[in-house]
């Protein structure tokens, strides 16, 4: 890579999206196709490690999809529990910081605790930033920010207001990760639905038609690498 260049992409963020007509098309129950995810989840993390993109982060989560059915719910934080829970040492041996992005405030209160173990015990890793967005909405972000940002200005002894973009960019949930360059969705579906709405101004947007259970190593690889030729030879021009 020409060394005068930033690396580019600093940061790919997935919308893992198709877990559920992933297990409908085998007959299975809509949480073996979450289970199913859970690989591709981790197989993402391997690619942009080995080829050294500094931050991935997974949409794992929707501030709406606490209103898909109880059932499903339940299962999916009984999934991500056990995740958080056994992740540890792959992440250690990986050398990957563990970041959660979004209203952790709403997940159950077990869940939120291995979150904060996790993000501690990982918090010296430097390989990869692995920011999973949970209980996630990018109004909800922005929203957040907004009143983070002029209470930080009460606190401060100021008026809350006005706001430029920069105070709130500085509340964000993740400040100090760079915006993504690459947005990927799986499964055919061409749109945002709700997710880094701030951070996502000046990505590159990818949408492929494998659901995300199928998305394996190989094909997540080979986009990246085909996005970043791309990028190279639009900055050589
Ligand atoms: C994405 O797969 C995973 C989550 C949103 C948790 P879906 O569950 O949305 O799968 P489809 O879109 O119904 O196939
Ligand atoms: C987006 O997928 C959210 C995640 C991947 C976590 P959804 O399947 O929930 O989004 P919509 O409902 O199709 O917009
Ligand atoms: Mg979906």
């Amino acid at each position: 890579m020409d060394e005068h260049h930033e690396p580019w992409p600093r940061h790919v963020a997935v919308i893992m999206d198709g877990n559920g007509r992933w297990a409908r098309r085998r007959h299975l129950p809509r949480i073996e196709g979450h289970r199913a995810g859970v690989k591709s989840a981790r197989a993402a993390m391997e690619v942009c490690r080995d080829l050294g993109v500094p931050v991935l982060t997974l949409y794992t989560f929707s501030l709406e999809n606490w209103r898909r059915p109880q059932a499903e719910v339940d299962e999916l934080m009984r999934l991500l529990h056990r995740y958080l829970a056994r992740e540890a040492p792959r992440l250690a041996a990986n050398r990957v910081r563990f970041r959660a992005l979004g209203r952790l405030g709403m997940l159950p209160a077990k869940v939120r605790a291995k979150v904060e173990e996790l993000t501690a015990a990982t918090a010296g890793n430097d390989r990869l930033t692995l920011c999973l967005a949970l209980s996630y909405g990018g109004r909800a972000e922005i929203v957040d920010a907004i009143n983070a940002a002029a209470a930080a200005r009460v606190a401060a002894g100021r008026e809350p207001g006005p706001l430029a973009p920069a105070d709130i960019a500085a509340h964000l949930y993740a400040p100090d990760v760079p915006p993504p360059d690459l947005i990927i969705r799986t499964s055919g579906e061409v749109r945002l639905s709700n997710f880094l709405l701030w951070e996502s101004v000046g990505a590159r947007l990818v949408f492929v038609p494998e659901l995300w259970p199928d998305f394996n190593a190989k094909r997540l690889a080979a986009l990246v690498s085909a996005e970043r030729a791309r990028h190279a030879a639009q900055v050589a021009r």
